[in-house]
């Protein structure tokens, strides 16, 4: 079976946007070892998912037979996204550093994913358990300075919160490639490939 790739972009800059460029190239390794691997593009600038509402989370605990034409339309979104995410077996995720953490079109998006019941739930214990399994995540970030090692590092709460999201749901296999130091003279000048190098395809 050929697998299926899920690319998720949350930059608005479009083909200018570095993690958009470093995730395709994280897809041109991942399609390099699978040849037969298929990509689907989830763009979160383009199409994108609102803050949620009232009637989309008062719907999520309407059994689905149960639910009005009115709250099926307002969470088609939602099953949408999930269905994708169900379908595929690697995610790559553009995550740029905004403000020290994630977009929030990529926040308001993971609100319409993360569903009781369908990505996540809670066992008798109490315990969470992801329901997004034998999956892998490939996260492209970028950001103007440098976070991975060195003074910056508890600026970053992009790596930890994906970490900690994704895992909650399911994903533990997951690889972080960034091109940091953007605005670091001395650095910027080989940011990128230094990303591109450090991608590790399992
Ligand atoms: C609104 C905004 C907030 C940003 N916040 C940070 C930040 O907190 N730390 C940082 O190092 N870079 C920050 N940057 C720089 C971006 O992370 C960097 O330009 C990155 O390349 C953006 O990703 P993109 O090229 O895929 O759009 C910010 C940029 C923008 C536009």
């Amino acid at each position: 079976m050929s697998k299926k790739i899920l690319h998720i972009l949350s930059s608005p800059r479009g083909g200018a946007s570095v993690t958009k460029k470093l995730g395709d190239a994280i897809i041109r390794k991942i399609t390099a070892k699978y040849p037969d691997a298929v990509v689907k593009e989830r763009d979160l600038a383009a199409d994108v998912f609102p803050h949620l509402n009232e009637l989309q989370i008062g719907a999520w605990f309407v059994p689905s037979a149960d639910r009005t034409p009115e709250q099926i339309h307002a969470i088609q979104i939602s099953d949408e996204a999930i269905r994708d995410l169900q379908e595929a077996d690697i995610y790559v995720i553009g995550a740029p550093f905004y403000n020290f953490a994630i977009p929030s079109t990529l926040k308001a998006y993971l609100d319409h994913i993360a569903r009781p019941g369908i990505t996540f739930r809670y066992n008798e214990q109490g315990k969470p358990e992801g329901l997004l399994k034998n999956k892998t995540a490939y996260i492209a970030t970028a950001s103007s300075g440098v976070y991975s090692n060195g003074p910056f590092q508890s600026f970053d709460h992009v790596s930890p919160y994906l970490t900690f999201i994704l895992g909650f749901l399911g994903v533990t296999d997951i690889s972080f490639v960034r091109a940091e130091g953007l605005k670091i003279e001395g650095i910027r000048e080989t940011a990128f490939e230094k990303g591109v190098q450090s991608i590790a395809i399992a």
